[in-house]
């Protein structure tokens, strides 16, 4: 991570005390009406930046400025409606993803909040690699298959074809962290806006599976040091519809 430092200009600062209340890490005092950084050791949460109403406090070594607020709220039936239709997709046209929607889909990964703001998320998008990647993948589920048939029939009854990870999918991003919520949170933010872009996604527990038992292809992937794949997402546009929901249980929850 790049060196970050905050800085409060006093000739902005009206005293409000809007940075002091919102910091997580009482790491802000107001004095003689003007706040001040206690210290540079924080998590770097940018709180303050983003909540001073005067545009005092900004903090150096980020390659971008913050963007501000412009309000626009999404409707929550909308939202929930598109959690509810997507499905995971296993059919894939065979259709390149432009540049532009990639990188889209990275920002989401890139600014979704990590827990202490440790930004421990690493992305390895399998574009040229990917067929020889997933053939490892395969050549070790095919010497593991006859163990897992042991003990599970699923395991027995499946076929580990050639493309039985990744589906002739055009893209696969591989995402390492080293907290596994973070990257899963990550995750989940990719996923939305790929669908808001109309691709279809598949999480390949599977792969990342088989990423987490070989050597081989960790080094391959070349997952950084201290972190662990903690989720694949395979992405394409699908070459499947689905005319209605799929059912669920009913919400299991209780109140205390
Ligand atoms: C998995 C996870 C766990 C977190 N746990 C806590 C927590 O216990 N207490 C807390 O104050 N903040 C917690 N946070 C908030 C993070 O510190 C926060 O997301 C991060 O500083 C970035 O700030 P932002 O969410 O405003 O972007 C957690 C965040 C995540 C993603
Ligand atoms: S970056 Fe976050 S933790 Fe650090 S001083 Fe600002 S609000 Fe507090
Ligand atoms: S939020 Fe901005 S204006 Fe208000 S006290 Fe903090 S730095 Fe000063």
């Amino acid at each position: 991570m790049n060196q970050h430092h905050i800085k409060i200009d006093r000739e902005k600062c009206i005293g409000c005390g809007l940075c002091e209340k919102d910091c997580v890490a009482h790491n802000i005092a107001l004095e003689d009406g003007k706040a001040r950084v206690r210290a540079q050791d924080c998590i770097l949460c940018g709180h303050c930046v983003a909540v001073c109403p005067k545009a005092a406090v900004a903090i150096s070594g980020y390659g971008e400025a913050p963007v501000p607020d412009r309000g626009g709220r999404l409707e929550p039936e909308a939202v929930l409606g598109v959690i509810r239709r997507r499905r995971t997709i296993r059919q894939f046209q065979d259709r390149e993803i432009p540049e532009a929607v990639l990188a889209q889909v990275l920002e989401a990964g890139r600014i979704t909040h990590t827990a202490k703001n440790m930004q421990d998320v690493s992305f390895i998008v399998l574009d040229r690699e990917k067929e020889k990647i997933e053939q490892m993948a395969v050549r070790l589920f095919r010497r593991l298959k006859p163990l897992a048939g042991l003990f599970s029939p699923l395991a027995r009854r499946s076929q580990i074809g050639d493309h039985f990870f990744f589906f002739h999918a055009p893209i696969v991003i591989v995402i390492a962290a080293k907290a596994p919520i973070d990257g899963a949170l990550a995750a989940q933010n990719m996923e939305f806006v790929a669908e808001a872009n109309g691709l279809g996604v598949l999480f390949s527990g599977f792969f990342t599976t088989a990423a987490g038992a070989s050597r081989g292809i960790r080094k391959t992937l070349g997952i950084p040091r201290g972190k662990k794949a903690v989720t694949t997402l395979v992405l394409g546009y699908p070459a499947v519809k689905y005319q209605r929901s799929a059912q669920r249980e009913a919400l299991d929850v209780r109140y205390l």
